[in-house]
């Protein structure tokens, strides 16, 4: 274990661990964008910016900066506001219309941005492409272009072949802008949930009903991508989220026959009550 201090706080983290993740242990709330706890860290955005001690102090993001031994970080001084606030304007000429840039921006103080205005509606992180790539083995879309003119588009800005409709891409835009009429001309296929005949949709991991004994989550293999790929290394972000572990793909499903209490030799319970 490895054990450093976040605003003067300790706390102990397993080797490897990032300093965003330690600070997510102590509690400690540091804004990000381009950060999935499924996908290896980018460090696209420069939001997560924390101030490391030492004899020269210096800006590091937090999302990809391993925790150290001994280290003093600091998440909240004057400079890493400072900083964070001129990459959120950076974010905001970018992107001045997103609800969810807008919205970030009054978070941390930013109300206008200084630089020059652009209406894009993709602040580049790269999450769709790198859950398409890492996670789902596909590819379907890339970084096309350079500089200024930088974009994310499928080959040669023409419908993909490869693409799934997974509709992952969709998912993990922390701006929700991803628009899959842009990547492919195939139609997504909703869910629909059988208990609502139909009428409702459902993810592919779920509780089958409200009064379901046990109530626990299945996976439906017809529509996870992981089932539906059937190579071990695909998708598997579940696992990322389930803190307590629970998620185990080999399980089968199985019947079981459950018999009334009467039937199991136990005896009812009675109350007594006093009269006296
Ligand atoms: Fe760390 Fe974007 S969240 S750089």
């Amino acid at each position: 274990m490895i054990s450093l201090t976040i605003d003067d706080k300790r706390v102990e983290v397993e080797e490897g661990s990032t300093i965003l993740q330690a600070a997510e242990k102590l509690g400690i709330h540091i804004p990000t964008l381009c950060h999935h706890k499924s996908l290896a860290p980018y460090g696209a955005c420069r939001l997560c910016l924390v101030e490391l001690g030492g004899p020269r102090p210096m800006l590091q993001a937090s999302c990809v900066f391993p925790a150290q031994e001994g280290l003093a970080v600091q998440t909240a001084t004057e400079r890493v506001l400072r900083t964070r606030k001129v990459m959120m304007e950076l974010l905001l000429a970018r992107c001045p219309e997103v609800p969810r840039i807008q919205e970030m921006a009054r978070e941390l103080g930013v109300e206008e941005s200084r630089f020059p205005k652009k209406e894009d509606d993709c602040i580049l992180c790269g999450l769709c492409v790198r859950v398409c790539e890492e996670k789902m083995g596909v590819g379907a879309i890339d970084f096309v272009g350079r500089g200024t003119e930088k974009s994310i588009a499928p080959a040669y800005d023409k419908y993909s072949a490869k693409c799934i409709v997974c509709g992952a891409c969709k998912v993990v835009c922390p701006i929700e802008t991803v628009d899959l009429a842009r990547i492919t001309d195939k139609e997504p296929r909703p869910i629909r949930s059988e208990f609502d005949m139909g009428l409702g949709l459902r993810p592919s991991i779920y509780i089958p009903y409200p009064q379901a004994v046990p109530r626990a989550a299945v996976i439906d293999p017809e529509t996870c991508i992981h089932f539906r790929s059937g190579v071990d290394g695909v998708c598997k972000s579940c696992v990322n989220f389930c803190d307590a572990g629970a998620i185990d793909y080999e399980q089968a499903d199985e019947t079981q026959e459950l018999r009334p209490i009467s039937q199991r030799g136990l005896q009812p319970r009675v109350r007594a009550h006093s009269l006296c």
